[in-house]
C-alpha cells in the first residue's frame, strides 16, 4: 500500500464517521510564535481544543505536514525521520474513549489489514500527585476489542520505561505506562506544562515486527523498548486537563480527543517492514542514489547515509515550499543544516554531484515534489519548483566555497601535527565544518582527534540553544527584565502603526523580544518604501512622547474581540483574557476608555505603566522578507 492509498483510506474512513476534512496548516506555524514549525496537527488547533468553537464543526480529519528538528540526529536508523505527515481526527468535546480506540483500531484492522495479533496497546498508570486517575476505561475498551478478534488480552503494570526493561512483557498486550510515556502536552509531562497549557494522559498502539530483541537496549523487551521490535504508529490524546496558574490541573471545559498518527510509520507496518525507508515515497530517490553511487542499500557502511540524503532532501523540499530560506538564524539554519549534511552524506556516498538542475539534491527534490504535488497543492507550478531547486543548488555551492575555506583553516591546525577538541569545535562553529569531516580528514593523516572534548563542547552549545526555546514558550519574550518590558510596549506601538500605514490587513506573525532589540513577523506582501518606514517610526515616537498610560484588564474574550483587540498570541484563548490597552491619556484600570485607545491587544504582559518609561527614540534597524506575504521587523529604542 503506498503512503497516498493509506492517506485518502484514512481521511475517506473518518470522513465516514462524521469528519470534516481540514487542509494541513502550512509546516511554519502562521500565528504561534512560541515554536518554529509544526511538530504535531494538533498545533494549529490549540484554540479549539481550549474551547474555542472550530468553525468546520466537532469533528475534524486530516494529514499535518509535520517537522520535528530535535530529530535531525536520530536520522540514520530505520524509524526516525525529520518531516513527516502526522494522520489526525479531532474529537472536540464530542466523542471520547469509548469511540476513539474502536475507531483507530478498525481503522487498522479492517482498512489497512494489519493483523490484531501484531498490535500492543498502552495506557496512563495514573498520577496521585496531580490527582490524574489510572486510565481503567481504556484499558477496558481494548480488552473488548482485542476479545472480539479472538485475542485474550492480558493488563499488565509497566511504570516507567526502566522498570519496562526490567520486567520484559509478561505475556500482556495492554500495558500501563508512567507520564513519560502516556502523558501528553506540547511541553510534555504535568510538571513541565506552563499555566494555561492542555494535555492529558494518552493510549498508544505499537506495531510488533516480531524481530529479536537486542539486549543493548536493556535486559527485557516491552513495547516502548528502542531496540525496534515494536513501533509506535498512533497515539489518542485524551485533552481533558488544563495547568492552572496554581500549578495544579483542572479539567478543560470539553474533553477533547487529539489523535496523532505517523503516516511513514503506519504504511511501514502495512509492509511489515520496519525499515520506514523501504516505504514508497522514498523508492526512486534510494535508487537513484543507488545508481549513481553504485553502493548497496543495505550495505551496513552507506545505509545511514543513503537515509539521510532522502530524509533531508525530503524536508528541505517542503521547507522550501513554505518559504523557508537558507541562513544562519532559527529557522533558515535548521535548512541550512539539513542541506548542508545531505550534501555531505551525498558526497560520502561518492555521487557525482552535478553543476545546477543536474545537482543530485536538486535530484532528489524534483521527485520528491513529484510524489506529493497531489496531496499537496501547494506544490504545483512551475514557480515553486523553480524557487525549490535554485535555493538547493545555491546552498549547495555556498556550502562548497565553506568546504573550501574550511579546508584551508583544517591544514593550519593538521601542520601543528594535533587537532585540539576546541579547534574542531571553531572549524564547526565558525567555518560550518563538519565534524565527520574533521575526523576523516585527520584520520587519512594519522592524527588523533578528542571526540569526547568535541561532544561535551556541543552539549554545551545544544543545552545553550535548549534554554533558548524554552524561553520561546514564554511566548516570545526573552525574560521580564526592564529593558525587555519597555521593548515589549514598543511592539505594541509598532504592530499599530504598522496598520496604520500599510493597511488593516496587517497581522502579527510571530514575535521575539530580547534586552537588546524587538523583531515582529508581520503579513504583508511587499518591501516597505524608506517613506512607510519612517512614517512609522514617526507614529511610533509620537506615542511615546504622548505619554500614554498602559491599562491592563481582564474580560470576557468574547467581549475583547468585540473591541477588535489583536490576537497577539494565536494559542491561548481561555474565557477570561488580558487584555492590555494603550492610551487615551486619562484612561485608567476603572475607566480604561478602549473606544479611545491607541492600541488593544490580547497579551499576558509584562509592560510598562506608561510609555514616558519608554524614554528614548524609537528606531527601525531592519526590514526584510522572511517567508512569502510575510516580512519581518527588528527594531531596538535608542
Ligand atoms: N498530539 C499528539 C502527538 O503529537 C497526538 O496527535 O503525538
Amino acid at each position: 500500500m503506498t503512503i497516498n492509498e493509506i492517506r485518502t483510506k484514512y481521511l475517506e474512513f473518518f470522513k465516514a464517521n462524521g469528519h470534516t476534512i481540514i487542509p494541513s496548516a502550512p509546516i511554519v506555524p502562521q500565528n504561534d510564535p512560541t515554536t518554529l514549525f509544526t511538530g504535531s496537527g494538533m498545533q494549529p488547533l490549540v484554540p479549539y481544543l481550549l474551547g474555542e468553537p472550530h468553525p468546520q464543526g466537532s469533528r475534524l480529519v486530516n494529514s499535518q505536514k509535520s517537522f520535528r528538528a530535535e530529530d535531525i540526529e536520530e536520522v540514520g536508523d530505520n524509524r526516525h525521520t525529520t518531516f513527516f505527515e502526522m494522520l489526525g481526527n479531532w474529537s472536540l468535546g464530542d466523542y471520547f474513549k469509548e469511540e476513539q480506540l474502536p475507531f483507530f483500531f478498525k481503522f487498522l484492522t479492517e482498512e489497512i489489514g494489519l493483523d490484531p495479533k501484531n498490535l500492543y496497546v498502552t495506557a496512563f498508570i495514573g498520577d496521585e500527585k496531580n490527582n490524574v486517575p489510572q486510565d481503567v476505561e481504556s484499558a477496558t475498551i481494548w480488552t473488548k476489542l482485542f476479545s472480539e478478534k479472538g485475542i485474550d488480552a492480558k493488563v499488565v503494570s509497566i511504570g516507567s520505561e526502566a522498570d519496562g526493561y526490567r520486567l520484559g512483557m509478561q505475556g500482556g498486550r495492554i500495558f500501563f505506562y508512567d507520564a513519560k510515556k502516556n502523558w501528553w502536552s506540547r511541553a510534555g509531562i504535568p510538571e513541565n506544562m506552563p499555566a494555561g497549557e492542555p494535555g492529558g494522559p494518552d493510549s498508544e498502539v505499537f506495531y510488533d515486527f516480531g524481530t529479536l530483541h537486542d539486549v543493548k537496549f536493556g535486559a527485557e523487551c516491552h513495547p516502548n523498548c528502542d531496540c525496534g521490535r515494536f513501533l509506535e504508529i498512533g497515539n489518542s490524546v485524551f485533552m481533558q486537563y488544563i495547568k492552572k496558574e496554581d500549578g495544579s490541573f483542572a479539567l478543560l471545559p470539553k474533553q477533547n480527543v487529539d489523535f496523532g498518527g505517523g503516516l511513514e510509520r503506519i504504511a511501514a507496518a502495512a509492509q511489515g517492514n520496519p525499515d520506514v525507508f523501504a516505504i514508497d515515497v522514498f523508492a526512486d530517490t534510494i535508487g537513484l542514489l543507488i545508481h549513481f553511487s553504485g553502493k548497496e542499500y543495505l550495505d551496513s557502511r552507506y545505509q545511514r547515509s543513503f537515509r539521510i540524503v532522502a530524509d533531508h532532501m525530503r524536508a528541505a523540499m517542503f521547507m522550501l515550499e513554505a518559504g523557508v530560506r537558507p541562513s544562519n538564524t532559527e529557522r533558515g539554519y535548521i535548512l541550512r543544516r539539513l542541506i548542508r549534511r545531505a550534501a555531505q552524506h551525498a558526497q560520502k556516498l561518492g555521487v557525482e554531484h552535478g553543476q545546477g538542475t543536474d545537482s543530485m539534491l536538486v535530484k532528489c527534490a524534483s521527485i520528491f515534489i513529484e510524489k506529493y504535488k497531489q496531496a499537496y497543492p501547494e506544490l504545483q507550478g512551475d514557480d515553486v519548483y523553480r524557487q525549490i531547486t535554485e535555493e538547493i543548488w545555491k546552498e549547495e555551492r555556498q556550502f562548497a566555497h565553506t568546504l573550501e575555506a574550511g579546508m584551508k583553516e583544517f591544514e593550519k591546525i593538521a601542520a601543528t601535527g594535533h587537532i585540539e577538541a576546541q579547534e574542531a569545535y571553531t572549524l564547526f562553529t565558525t567555518h560550518g565544518f563538519p565534524f565527520e569531516m574533521t575526523l576523516e580528514l585527520a584520520k587519512e593523516r594519522g592524527l588523533d582527534v578528542d571526540s569526547e572534548g568535541f561532544k561535551k563542547e556541543m552539549d554545551k552549545h545544544r543545552a545553550m540553544s535548549r534554554a533558548g526555546s524554552e524561553q520561546k514558550f514564554k511566548g516570545g519574550l526573552a525574560d521580564q527584565s526592564e529593558k525587555t518590558t519597555r521593548l515589549h510596549t514598543a511592539h505594541h506601538l509598532l504592530l499599530k502603526a504598522l496598520q496604520m500605514v500599510l493597511g488593516p490587513m496587517v497581522k502579527q506573525r510571530g514575535s521575539n523580544i530580547t534586552q537588546e532589540r524587538l523583531r515582529i513577523d508581520f503579513s504583508y506582501g511587499s518591501k516597505m518604501t524608506p517613506e512607510q518606514k519612517i512614517e512609522v517610526e514617526r507614529i511610533v515616537n509620537k506615542k511615546i512622547q504622548e505619554h500614554l498610560p498602559m491599562i491592563r484588564s481582564t474580560l470576557p474574550k468574547e467581549e475583547a474581540e468585540q473591541l477588535g483587540a489583536e490576537h497577539e498570541f494565536g494559542a491561548r484563548y481561555p474565557d477570561m483574557v488580558s487584555v492590555y490597552s494603550l492610551g487615551p491619556k486619562n484612561a485608567t484600570a476603572e475607566n480604561p476608555q478602549f473606544d479611545e485607545a491607541f492600541s488593544i491587544e490580547f497579551c499576558g504582559g509584562p509592560h510598562v505603566a506608561n510609555t514616558s518609561e519608554l524614554a528614548g527614540t524609537f528606531k527601525i534597524q531592519k526590514e526584510e522578507a522572511v517567508a512569502a506575504g510575510i516580512r519581518r521587523i527588528k527594531a531596538v529604542i535608542v
